[in-house]
């Protein structure tokens, strides 16, 4: 089966298990009630983008993403809408041109809810789960190199570089050395053949509560998309995407993207120091931040979606 393509069976059960994460407090911030245009940067199976056009029948949304098995299911969930729905396939780091290539400037609200869809995780064939035996793809679109092909070429102190910045791993050191041990005997070419290889370098991880593969999965993946660096792209464009009072949400699953949706909420908050009054000059300020923390999930909604347990949402508001 090639990349992408779905079995049916598997596909019923995706989409019977797919609950959107923090989803009534991403409306609650959006307020869809004031119609409009939306965007949601990360259709996924578009849960996010029905409850958004089902709470207001007077509102379009644009969903982007750039996954084409994505945009197959949530056209397919999304179908009732019609042509209140725009797809457009590719990065959310683009967004400004993509809206601009279907003549749209500014949005009343734009969600962002990063990282892997479930879609993505359950379908063995895409590589993204250390649960599951597949190939080392990880692509979430149809271009770049595959998490195989940075294993089993990058540099030893690439990798543990990669492994320690972006999976805050401990033992990337260790880790990076056994895969290049591993690489002279033949290469790694599975997901099994990989978590087998950490599990084996990595010393003393005891009864942790996660797999101890589960940090270099997640570096691998971040690389192989460059996530954090096509979230500080749309980071850089949303105040001038959102109209007046315009709503924004973001909903991050990792401390490092947090960070980055953090600061920049914060210096679009403060806008421009007076180099006099070492103060913030009010007409320069750009957004308001309406989440003073990051809103957590619910114990009772980690207790039904288990994916749900890291996630953090941050909205801000455009002046
Ligand atoms: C967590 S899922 C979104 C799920 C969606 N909110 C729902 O309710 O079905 C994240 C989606 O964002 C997409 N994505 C991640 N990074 C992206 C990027 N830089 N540009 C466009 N799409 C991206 C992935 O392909 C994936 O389908």
């Amino acid at each position: 089966m090639g990349r992408g393509a779905i079995r049916k069976g598997r596909g019923r059960s995706t989409d019977a298990a797919h609950v959107p994460v923090l989803l009534r407090e991403a409306l609650e911030y959006l307020e869809p009630e004031r119609g409009g245009t939306f965007v949601d940067c990360t259709l996924g199976l578009g849960g996010h983008a029905r409850a958004l056009l089902a709470a207001n029948p007077t509102l379009r949304l644009i969903g982007i993403d750039r996954d084409p098995a994505a945009h197959k299911w949530a056209r397919r969930r999304l179908a009732a809408f019609g042509r209140r729905v725009l797809y457009l396939q590719g990065e959310f780091g683009d967004a400004t041109e993509l809206l601009r290539s279907v003549g749209v400037e500014k949005v009343q609200g734009v969600l962002a809810d990063l990282g892997v869809s479930s879609l993505q995780l359950d379908t063995p064939e895409r590589g993204f789960s250390f649960r599951l035996e597949g190939p080392l793809d990880m692509r979430m679109g149809d271009s770049g190199p595959t998490a195989g092909e940075i294993v089993n070429r990058y540099g030893e102190a690439d990798l543990v570089r990669i492994f320690s910045e972006y999976g805050e791993e401990r033992q990337a050191r260790r880790v990076a050395r056994a895969i290049v041990a591993a690489r002279r005997k033949g290469g790694i070419s599975t997901t099994s053949e990989l978590r087998e290889v950490i599990h084996r370098a990595k010393r003393h991880y005891g009864r942790r509560r996660i797999d101890p593969a589960t940090q270099v999965f997640q570096a691998l993946r971040i690389e192989v998309n460059r996530e954090l660096s096509g979230l500080e792209r749309l980071m850089g464009q949303v105040a001038d995407l959102l109209e007046r009072d315009g709503r924004l949400v973001i909903i991050s699953y990792q401390s490092l993207e947090d960070r980055i949706v953090k600061n920049t909420l914060r210096d679009l908050a403060r806008g421009e120091i007076d180099e006099v009054t070492g103060r913030s000059r009010s007409e320069t300020r750009l957004l308001e931040v309406l989440t003073r923390k990051p809103v957590r999930p619910s114990e009772a909604e980690v207790a039904v979606n288990p994916r749900a347990r890291s996630a953090r949402l941050r909205s801000a508001r455009r002046l």
